[in-house]
């Protein structure tokens, strides 16, 4: 894929065409550029920053003002694969036109490719719309909604007690005109009942093997968080203890006097090195 730009139709290609989507999320300039060089196809610049970055409890403080600021770091880092920026709490809940406001701030300001946003009730799939209208590509979010954890509790996975609902869900999204949906936290089996019949490439965090693609939390993947280890997690790297051993080296060379050393210091008189 390398310098060909990746847009929604590659996605719905690739979805076509049996080939696995590989989706990552990514909130900085040099992640989202190693992303790229990596092969990544799409990158999420999810409202879970406020949870794997600032360290809160939940996504609900997202706000659009430092998405749209990572977005566009994302966007410089990564100018060939599919960036998605994602709506945070409150950013379209409250009507269509918000929704297409806020919507449109990701793709004049940060310059995204298209926007995500969670449910699939009927107002969810009305702002789905309104933002399809308006001529940007959407992303649909279904089963586990982070943003709204106040009313379900707490994040659990979603079981085939809510096939039917997830089934008519998916219908909906597609029919309403968006690109593609997560599914997130199903049971293997559902995600593979509802990735079936879609007519929209599905992409699965917690949702098994049968999805038409995968997305993960770059922060979680590479280990940044050493107490967070979810079954449907795999780590790629273990930056937890790479990041604390050179942290403890620096601070043993500092107050041993080991740094600076004699390469790292200027000397003579005047010159600028
Ligand atoms: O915010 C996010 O990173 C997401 C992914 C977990 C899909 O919504």
């Amino acid at each position: 894929m390398a310098g060909k730009r990746i847009t929604v139709k590659t996605i719905a290609a690739m979805k076509k065409r049996g080939e696995q989507i590989v989706a990552l999320t990514a909130y900085d300039f040099h992640t989202a550029r190693m992303e790229e060089t990596a092969g990544v196809h799409m990158i999420l610049v999810g409202d879970s920053f406020q949870m794997a970055v600032l360290g809160e409890e939940t996504t609900l403080g997202a706000s659009m003002d430092v998405l749209v600021a990572h977005c566009k770091a994302v966007r410089k880092g990564a100018p060939d694969t599919l960036v998605v920026g994602d709506m945070p709490f409150g950013s379209y809940q409250p009507s269509d036109e918000i929704a297409i406001k806020n919507a449109v701030r990701f793709v004049a300001e940060a310059g995204a490719d298209a926007v995500k946003l969670e449910g699939g009730n009927s107002a969810a799939i009305s702002r789905v719309k309104a933002i399809v209208n308006s001529g940007i590509p959407v992303m649909g979010h279904i089963g586990l909604l982070p943003q709204s954890i106040k009313s379900e509790g707490s994040y659990r996975v979603v079981r085939s007690d809510s096939e039917e609902i997830l089934l008519e869900q998916i219908r909906a999204l597609d029919e309403a005109g968006a690109f593609s949906a997560v599914l997130e936290m199903i049971e293997e089996e559902v995600a593979a009942k509802i990735s079936s019949v879609s007519g929209i490439a599905t992409i699965g965090i917690g949702a098994g093997r049968y999805t038409h693609g995968q997305i993960l939390v770059v922060n979680d993947m590479l280990g940044m968080n050493g107490d967070f280890n979810p079954k449907f997690l795999k780590k790629y790297a273990d930056l937890h203890s790479v990041i604390k051993s050179a942290l403890d080296n620096y601070v043993s060379d500092v107050t041993g006097g080991a740094f600076p050393g004699e390469e790292n210091v200027f000397k003579g008189r005047g010159k600028a090195q």
